[in-house]
């Protein structure tokens, strides 16, 4: 499998229960490596522009709502299969359906406030890690 790069984003809820080292630490032991990092307190228009996708969708205020309620941090995962990785770390949507041992399953209680965000597709990466990073602040290593 092809060397990926992914974007992972800790929501307002994981930063709160001061969980940030808990879950870089795995994407660590997992084989990923964090590329770029930043922490910010995203404006509504910043959190409505990463979600465009779900602009139409019943939850998009809420959505973005809690995406601006606090901190977050914003992260370039990149290794072998990052995305898909990533994605199986995270868990389910839905951290009620999510796998034991992930990181939904772990520290979240609701998909409203589901701990971490990651990208879908090859696709979103591209365009999500954009929406974010400047070449400039990805540090290949
Ligand atoms: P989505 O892209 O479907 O999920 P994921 O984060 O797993 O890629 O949805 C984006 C976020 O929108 C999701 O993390 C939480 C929120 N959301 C809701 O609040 N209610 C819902 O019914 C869905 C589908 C998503
Ligand atoms: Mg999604």
């Amino acid at each position: 499998m092809a060397t990926e790069r992914t974007l992972s984003i800790i929501k307002p809820d994981a930063v709160a229960k001061n969980a940030i080292g808990d879950i870089i630490a795995r994407f660590e032991k997992a084989g990923l490596q964090v590329v770029a990092a930043k922490m910010t307190h995203l404006s509504e228009e910043k959190a409505g522009g990463f979600y465009a996708e779900h602009k139409e969708r019943p939850f998009f205020k809420d959505l973005v709502g809690f995406m601006t309620s606090g901190p977050v941090v914003v992260q370039v995962l990149e290794g072998e299969g990052a995305i898909a990785k990533n994605r199986d770390l995270m868990g389910a949507t839905n951290p009620k359906e999510a796998a034991p041992g992930t990181i939904r399953a772990d520290f979240a209680e609701t998909i409203d406030a589901n701990a971490v965000h990651g990208s879908d597709s090859a696709e979103s990466a591209a365009r999500e890690i954009s929406y974010f990073f400047g070449n400039d602040e990805i540090c290949p290593r």
